[in-house]
């Protein structure tokens, strides 16, 4: 087991930026840029222990310097939306950047995703790891507050890539940290993922407006193509003729876990079914945005030359229900001073036989 670290180039102002290659016993590895805590590579086996790179991404750093729908990042300090950038924290109304529309995404138009993080690489009796810190400023993208974050990746002989968050903050503030890798478990030059098989251990989830905001509404997945609770695959209901599916062009909606935080349950599974890849998720955060891609520009063309294009990839972002800091029936976001912001999650790559 071992962490390895070479140069990935330098920002515009010359500031040295690096890529950490973290590996267990069995040849799983993951490689890790602290431009943006970004997971550039993730070799995991098929049945017959065959590697493939499974996730998104660009062969340097320059691709990831350019525009790009958050191959790999650590997002913050908000994963997803927040309604015109706007809420009311103890009576103070704040402004953020708007970067999607008229509404907040990801952290707005410099988030976590392009900070440059201190990296310090770790060998622990689990596993290499790699701790990243980011201090964000008070007003920092329009949020209060200032935020100490800490994300550690660690790689573990169970072939798992697991993420730890914490955060302390000076002024009452609000935070929802994930991480947004794009996964194919085939390869991503080796078609779409319609084909691989989705168990959610979800029995509602959060639906959303025509600009993707959550209505409010926590409703049953019962009967609906959001219905997840049995394996089925990604492609089966994906055109469903539903209005969530309309509104999304596909699947970008957050799910209300069953799993109470739990680590040891499975909230996600991805089976698929050709290599035997199986990628499983636990978290100890309350929801997870299941997206299929369906925003990927087929123009952008990521490692080895390949263009990506939608649906070639999905994501499975842990998190707290997009728009909370402005919805009072979901878990609250908020952190203050004296507290401790922590939230794990694991993914594990294994094979079904
Ligand atoms: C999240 C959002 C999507 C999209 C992608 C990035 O999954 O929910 O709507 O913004 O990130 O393109």
């Amino acid at each position: 087991m071992k962490i390895e670290r070479s140069g990935f180039g330098a920002l515009p102002d010359g500031c040295r930026v690096d890529l950490f290659t973290l590996s267990n016993n069995h040849g799983f590895e993951v490689a890790i840029t602290n431009f943006g805590g970004i997971v550039t590579k993730i070799m995991a086996p098929d049945r017959d222990g065959e590697l493939t790179d499974v996730v998104l991404g660009f062969d340097d750093l320059d691709g990831y310097l350019a525009d790009h729908p958050y191959f790999g990042a650590i997002i913050g300090r908000y994963a997803n939306r927040i309604e015109r950038g706007t809420f009311t924290l103890d009576g103070d109304d704040h402004r953020l950047t708007c970067n999607n529309g008229s509404n907040h995404l990801h952290g707005g138009v410099i988030g976590f995703d392009r900070a440059l993080w201190d990296a310090r690489p770790e060998t622990t009796s689990a596993g290499p790891q790699l701790r990243l810190t980011h201090m964000s400023l008070h007003g920092d993208e329009g949020y209060p507050g200032r935020l100490e974050v800490t994300v550690t990746y660690l790689v573990t002989d169970r072939d798992e890539l697991r993420i730890d968050y914490h955060a302390v903050t000076d002024r009452p503030t609000h935070i929802n940290l994930t991480n947004h890798g794009y996964y194919n478990l085939n390869g991503p030059e080796n078609g779409d993922v319609l084909g691989h098989q989705l168990t959610l251990d979800a029995d509602r989830f959060t639906p959303e407006n025509a600009d993707a905001i959550p209505t409010g509404e926590i409703r049953e997945v019962a009967g609906s193509p959001m219905d997840f609770r049995q394996p089925e695959s990604i492609g089966a209901r994906i055109d469903a003729d539903d209005e969530q599916n309309r509104i999304a062009g596909g699947y970008d909606h957050n799910w209300v876990l069953n799993t109470g935080g739990n680590l040891d349950r499975v909230a996600a599974r991805v089976v698929e079914p050709r290599s035997g890849r199986v990628l499983e998720v636990r978290t100890t955060e309350p929801g997870i945005q299941f997206y299929t891609g369906n925003f990927i520009d087929p123009s952008l063309t990521g490692k080895n030359g390949r263009t990506y294009g939608p649906r070639c990839a999905f994501c499975l972002e842990t998190q707290h229900f997009p728009d909370s800091p402005n919805q009072p029936t979901f878990p609250s976001t908020v952190l203050r001073p004296g507290e401790e912001f922590q939230s794990t999650t694991i993914y594990r790559f294994g094979v079904s036989t």
